[in-house]
């Protein structure tokens, strides 16, 4: 029989697999080595990786923490509390359906480099202008759209347990070992130009890792903060609701402390490694020239790379794409289950019926993403200066001026309406000690709150009115 909505995983394992699933997405594959590799390489690995061991590890807990103990998803975790918050629940609600708008629209691109390498025409993929003429051709981004949702839709319909756990425990593992494995494979490369210089895989790993300062202006600084921040959101799933809809999932014996931490560190590893699998090898090939192709790093540069590797190529340009597709699956899972647990619980609609509903709904919208690269297509600048189509726009409503927002209410509210305790008390509550609480009490309070209205200032363009 069908529940109205409870669910839950079945002990730490599957809950730290099915987080880590959620967490493990596009973020880390196609977003985090553009960045990283925009920014300069190790300069942003060190920021980024600061900020996961305190920013990143504060929202991650207070999430998951809020969601165990109120027992219900973000939409009345808030209320649930203190009656006057729960507008909180509403607007932490708008993230995962802005994202789903576009997430099976990226899911489906996936799904189409990955049907070209089954078919072996990867050589085809690797000429100029092929992503370009994809996705703003009329009808292959939306039919793979919406096979990419159908999956996604399938996996929520049939509830947590059955879907989601099962699937995370096989994809997880599997994923992790082939990153490795491409990841190791890429530092072996080498390249010679026409003129005969030499370009290694271990060169490559030098400009990825060693921090490179030229030309670094406390702006550039501060660009490089805000896109590592805007980069740790949305790798972990915070602050949109994800973490507090998987908290409420889980048992009270879960050791909270140690599941946050193999989730944190999880999530990091994948993206370093995405980092390590992509950067050195796109720098062999097209030198740093080719680092700084922005969001088309993974569709327009790796086929090109894969192409360049020979007779492997085409066999771990399949092996790669669908492990990319597994990893994006897992988080579009994770969104699409938030809005239908809350779509549940505002409608009071049995899950069955919620998902197909919701399926529908963001198919209909991806569709209008689809179409902004053709009949839709704009350009618009947008506060950071960056030129944006529809799926930009969406991107940047969510991941820059959204999150930080709802992160800046968050820690407002636990920090100083409902007290750090509360929190700590939940990650206690298994008989573990909480680790990190001393460090904890005091992000929340002070640091987090403060660099969260900075960053929605700026997201905002609230600081460019005064340059
Ligand atoms: N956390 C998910 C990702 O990284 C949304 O793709």
């Amino acid at each position: 029989m069908e529940t109205k909505r409870k669910s839950s995983f079945t002990g730490s394992l599957g809950f730290v697999l099915a987080a880590a699933g959620s967490a493990v997405g596009v973020g880390n594959i196609w977003r985090f080595p553009y960045l990283a590799a925009k920014d300069g390489g190790g300069l942003f690995l060190i920021i980024y990786l600061v900020l996961v061991l305190t920013f990143g590890f504060t929202l991650l807990v207070t999430d998951v923490a809020i969601g165990r103990r109120t027992k219900t998803n973000a939409l009345h975790a808030f209320g649930n509390i203190n009656k006057k918050w729960t507008f909180l629940g509403y607007v932490t609600f708008l993230v995962p359906a802005i994202i789903m708008t576009y997430y099976s629209v990226i899911g489906g691109w996936i799904l189409k480099y990955l049907s070209v390498y089954l078919i072996g025409s990867g050589t085809e993929a690797a000429g100029d202008g092929y992503f370009t003429s994809f996705i703003t051709s009329p009808v292959s981004p939306i039919f793979f759209m919406l096979v990419f949702l159908a999956f996604t839709a399938f996996i929520v319909y049939r509830g947590v347990e059955k879907g989601i756990e099962k699937f995370a425990r096989i994809v997880m593992p599997g994923l992790l070992l082939m990153i490795i494995g491409i990841g190791l494979f890429s530092l072996t490369l080498k390249f010679r130009e026409a003129d005969g210089t030499i370009r290694t895989g271990l060169q490559g790993l030098a400009v990825y890792l060693i921090p490179n300062f030229d030309g670094i202006t406390p702006a550039r600084f501060l660009e490089i903060l805000l896109d590592a921040m805007s980069q740790l959101f949305f790798s972990l799933s915070v602050s949109m609701g994800i973490m507090i809809t998987y908290g409420s999932y889980v048992d009270k014996e879960v050791n909270l402390n140690r599941s946050l931490s193999h989730i944190e560190i999880f999530d990091t590893a994948v993206a370093f490694l995405a980092g390590m699998m992509i950067i050195p090898a796109v720098y062999v090939f097209f030198g740093t020239e080719g680092m700084a192709s922005g969001p088309s790093l993974m569709f327009v540069s790796l086929p090109k790379v894969f192409e360049a590797m020979g007779p492997m190529g085409p066999f771990l340009g399949l092996a790669f794409f669908l492990m990319v597709l597994f990893a994006a699956l897992t988080s579009s899972v994770s969104i699409m289950e938030t809005l239908t647990a809350n779509c549940m619980d505002i409608f009071h609609s049995a899950r069955k019926k919620t998902s197909l509903v919701i399926c529908l709904i963001f198919a209909a919208a991806s569709v209008v993403i689809c179409l902004g690269y053709n009949i839709f297509y704009f350009e618009l600048t947008l506060p950071n200066g960056a030129t944006a189509q529809l799926l930009d726009l969406m991107d940047y409503i969510s991941n820059s001026f959204l999150m930080p927002f709802i992160s800046l209410l968050t820690c407002v509210f636990v920090g100083w309406i409902v007290g750090p305790k509360w929190i700590c008390e939940e990650m206690e509550a298994s008989g573990h000690p909480f680790s990190r609480k001393k460090m904890y009490v005091f992000m929340i309070k002070y640091v987090t709150p403060v660099i969260m209205a900075v960053l929605f200032l700026q997201s905002a363009g609230v600081f460019n009115m005064f340059s």
